[in-house]
């Protein structure tokens, strides 16, 4: 009998995860089925609860996009640490009596950076724009890389104050690394060897109110959007910086679900070089 897995969101059509792991499980030899459900905005425990309910073989578990990651958390019977952390669930895998609930984005975003595009978080002065649930999602994955510094900046500065003070505050977390929150405003005069962009400005085309100085020349430049030339891509580039976005964000923490759900790393390299030339 085949396990069988499914990405749910809303909408889901543009979704490349089934392609993705269809790769993964041809590269490692597992027999999986991978298939993309559109929930109805307000029926994603049902449509979780007729995919585990249906279908020939076992459903063994289930990735969770926009905008059901949040609905995904409180499904879950148990999470792991790193789903608390990001108060989100992008992975769920199905037990006899447990539904446990993990995320993988924050690491899929730090295996990225070190492994594909050799940008060691160790050490670096890292500028994280955003404080939504994108932002939040990555920023226990990257503290645990002990950066120097990790710097929130947000339109709403309130907000990127709360959210790093609730991550200087976590218990049981071992990291030396307090994060700062400010605005936009604040960034003056300032420069980080990585900007990550974990705002939704890139899909409405609005550019970020960002000093120049903030890239420096051996900067590297995060978008977490795929698929499109940002705007903040294009304030990166002109000020000279190393722009990535988003691709081999989605590739690798497609690979650590994958991982979580087989107990095998696939390889992403083929894979996210197959996305890129299609
Ligand atoms: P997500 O889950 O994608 O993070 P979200 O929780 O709605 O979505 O958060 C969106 C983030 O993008 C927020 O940090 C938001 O800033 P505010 O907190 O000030 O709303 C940010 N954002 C969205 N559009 C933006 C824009 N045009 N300029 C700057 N920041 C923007």
């Amino acid at each position: 009998m085949t396990d069988r897995y499914a990405v749910f969101g809303n909408p889901i059509g543009h979704s490349r995860s089934p392609r993705i792991h269809a790769l993964f499980a041809a590269q490692t030899g597992q027999d999986i089925s991978y298939e993309a459900i559109l929930a109805a905005k307000d029926g994603f425990a049902t449509a979780v609860s007729t995919f585990m309910a249906s279908g020939d073989g076992p459903a063994k578990g289930a990735n969770v996009t926009v905008p059901f990651k949040e609905e995904a958390f409180r499904l879950a019977t148990r999470r792991t640490a790193r789903a608390e952390a990001a108060g989100a669930v992008n992975t769920l895998s199905f037990e006899q009596d447990a539904m446990i609930g993990d995320n993988t984005d924050g690491a899929g975003l730090v295996r990225d950076l070190k492994h594909n595009l050799g940008c060691d978080p160790a050490g670096r002065r890292i500028l994280l724009l955003g404080a939504g649930g994108a932002a939040r999602g990555v920023i226990l994955p990257l503290l645990l890389e002990r950066p120097a510094e990790l710097l929130i900046a947000n339109r709403t500065e309130q907000t990127a104050a709360r959210l790093a003070l609730e991550f200087a505050r976590l218990p049981g977390c071992a990291v030396d690394v307090k994060p700062d929150g400010t605005g936009f405003a604040g960034l003056a005069g300032r420069q980080f060897d990585l900007v990550i962009n974990a705002t939704s400005a890139g899909l409405s085309g609005a550019s970020l109110p960002l000093p120049p100085y903030v890239f420096g020349p051996r900067s590297v430049a995060y978008e977490m959007v795929y698929g499109r030339e940002t705007a903040f891509m294009a304030q990166a580039r002109a000020a000279g910086a190393r722009v990535a976005d988003g691709l081999g964000m989605l590739v690798e923490q497609a690979a650590e679900a994958f991982f979580v759900w087989r107990g095998v790393r696939p390889h992403t390299a083929p894979v996210l070089a197959a996305l890129k030339g299609s």
